[in-house]
């Protein structure tokens, strides 16, 4: 799975690589029931997506005078949810038992970095919140760009008390890090559909103390000689999962290094990578999209998963493929942006639902729908919270908890229901290929998945432990009910 780019320094570099990728495929075990449209959203205002839990540095849900914090990427309910990523704004919601949230408003007053604000992690330190976000866009620039950078507020103030959560500023907020051409394109460098360089996730590594920032980004991979016009396009995919240190454990202060793991010629976007250490393992988790994989791969939107025994890795993709969990055919843009936390024993996944309500092959087709379909169409809450079973290199779904559920691992959570997962029939229905315009294609050319999927994979009885999303022209169309999604 690795070669050693000289660039790395030695390190051997982690792939996923097209042959891991080409067993990609839906079954019993890492298909999530539908969900169906929200059976309650407590900020029905407010479009919610990508979202984030305050963690103290070893990763465990911080407690601030009685409330879990999470944050999220929001924007007006009547916006066309298509558009919304060029508006995000991050807020703040809090709760006393990981059931019932309010809304503490948006958490900056103006000086954040970017004309907006895309997805980070939330990281409270001696009583110091630290809020890593994506400075989207050139705030210096009249019009709408897509540029990219790692953010951070810090200095603001969180206070608790029997009326809830407020957060205040003044915040500073300061770049912390930029493509460095080498390990990682910049914008100019990019061939592909979309650039990426974005969303920030703290993590202390519990084996060596060390502190760092995992991103989402891309690899260079310039044309070469000799390649064929077909290579030369694969290679225009080209996602990766950066990191950086900080050697004296600074929060604020980071160098880059190379990248854990990449995906040229696989996908071009591996989204939010964050990690959960479970038996001593690495778990590096990523987000995908059906549309970002190369020609001649094909994966759905899902829940991408590696493991490995040192964070440097070398990673193995989970379950074979690398699905961990995707969304049943009949709905496959039901949720997206899924992240995952520690709870006990098992792992818990938190996601925002998406278009429940789409049977479609590309989230393309949104846009065609009158806008109040695509609203009604369009979740814009948080999705049923998913339990994963994950044992050495396979992982399991095992049901699902009511939507804005987050435990912590204190509280104990009801049997898992494994009855309603679906399978046999329930899994069928054909993955579309991925990106081979660069982008959506008009209609599908996908691998078929007939939904006779063999479990084989998964032993049931072991494993018990553990629109239109490019983001270059996001929400710049006329009519842009997906294109702004990412
Ligand atoms: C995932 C994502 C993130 C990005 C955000 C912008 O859903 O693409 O990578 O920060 O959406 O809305």
């Amino acid at each position: 799975m690795h070669e050693t780019p000289e660039s790395d320094g030695g390190r051997s570099r982690s792939r996923w690589t097209r042959a891991q990728a080409a067993s990609i495929e839906r079954r019993h075990g890492n298909v999530a029931p539908p969900a169906g449209a929200p059976a309650a959203d407590p900020f029905p205002e407010l479009h919610v997506w990508d979202t984030w839990l305050l963690r103290d540095r070893h990763g465990d849900i911080a407690d601030v005078g009685g409330y879990r914090l999470a944050f999220s990427l929001t924007a007006p309910a009547d916006l066309l949810p298509g558009k919304r990523h060029d508006v995000a704004e991050i807020r703040c919601f809090y709760s006393p038992d990981g059931r019932e949230w309010r809304d503490a408003g948006p958490v900056f007053d103006g000086g954040a970095l970017g004309q907006r604000q895309w997805a980070g992690s939330a990281l409270y330190d001696d009583g110091e919140v630290y809020l890593y976000y994506t400075a989207a866009g050139d705030e210096t620039a009249d019009e709408m760009t897509y540029t990219q950078r790692i953010a951070v507020a810090h200095g603001g103030t969180v206070r608790a008390d029997e009326g809830g959560i407020e957060l205040s500023g003044p915040w500073t907020h300061e770049t912390l890090l930029t493509p460095d051409g080498e390990w990682y394109e910049t914008e100019a460098q990019s061939r592909g559909m979309t650039y990426t360089f974005r969303d920030p996730w703290f993590f202390e590594d519990p084996a060596t103390g060390e502190t760092h920032l995992l991103f989402e980004a891309n690899a260079p991979a310039p044309e070469r000689e000799g390649d064929d016009p077909a290579t030369a396009h694969r290679r225009e995919f080209n996602g990766c999962v950066g990191v950086a240190v900080s050697e004296s454990g600074d929060p604020l202060s980071w160098e880059l290094r190379p990248p854990l793991l990449d995906a040229v010629e696989v996908n071009q976007e591996l989204e939010r990578p964050h990690v959960v250490v479970a038996d001593g393992r690495y778990y590096l988790f990523v987000c995908s999209h059906v549309h970002t994989f190369a020609p001649g791969v094909t994966g759905p939107d899902g829940l991408y998963g590696f493991v490995a025994d040192a964070l440097d890795g070398e990673y193995r993709p989970l379950n074979g493929s690398g699905l961990v969990a995707t969304n049943p055919p009949e709905a496959p843009f039901q949720a997206y942006s899924w992240m995952a936390f520690a709870h006990d024993e098992v792992v818990l996944v938190q996601s925002f639902l998406n278009y429940h309500d789409f049977a479609g092959d590309s989230l393309d087709a949104i846009a065609d729908l009158p806008e109040a379909e695509q609203r009604e169409r369009f979740g814009g809450t948080l999705a049923p919270t998913l339990r994963l079973a994950v044992d050495g290199d396979r992982t399991r779904l095992r049901g699902t908890l009511d939507a804005w559920r987050i435990p912590t691992p204190d509280e104990p959570l009801p049997p898992a229901d494994d009855s309603e997962l679906p399978d046999g029939d329930a899994l069928g229905g054909r993955i579309r290929e991925g990106g081979s315009a660069g982008g959506y294609v008009a209609g599908p050319s996908g691998a078929v998945d007939d939904g006779a999927v063999d479990d084989g994979m998964i032993d049931d009885e072991s494993a018990d432990g553990g629109g239109g999303e490019s983001l270059r022209n996001a929400g710049s169309g006329e009519s842009d009910g997906s294109h702004g999604a990412i």
